[in-house]
């Protein structure tokens, strides 16, 4: 469900200038799933990851924590999330939530939170 879900996002993606598609779906630990795809800009910095539309659609959604990610793109190449979405994920992770790095054929690596962005900053930093 995750893949095909990510796929169908990705089929949307608006990318005119890095012709890079990214789809990413989210499964929630409410067990919902959500969406989303890269939205580029002509203005380059205001364009948005997949990551960041899959999030926000989870946050307006109701959830905030994720169960399970899977990020895609075309061809055979594994993509893997920025350093930014890296962060962005951790905000709503558990260090065991699952990070799958898909091609469109099939899931080819699992990544723990822990695993893709150890040492990450949190909100125990801000004694919150
Ligand atoms: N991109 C994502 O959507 N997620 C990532 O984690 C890496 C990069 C997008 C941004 C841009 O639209 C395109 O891929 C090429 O960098």
């Amino acid at each position: 469900m995750l893949l095909k879900l990510a796929v169908a996002a990705m089929k949307n993606a608006y990318v005119p200038y890095s012709k890079f598609p990214v789809g990413v779906a989210i499964l929630s630990t409410k067990n919902k799933f959500y969406f989303g795809c890269n939205v580029e800009n002509a203005a380059y910095p205001q364009g948005l990851c997949a990551e960041a539309g899959a999030i926000s659609s989870m946050v307006s959604g109701g959830c905030l924590v994720i169960s399970e990610v899977l990020v895609v793109s075309k061809g055979t190449q594994l993509i893997v999330p920025c350093g930014g979405c890296r962060q962005k994920l951790s905000e709503f992770s558990k260090s065991e939530t699952r990070i799958h790095l898909a091609t469109q054929t099939g899931i080819k690596k699992t990544l723990s939170m822990d695993e893709l962005l150890p040492f990450s900053f949190d909100k125990t930093y801000l004694n919150i």
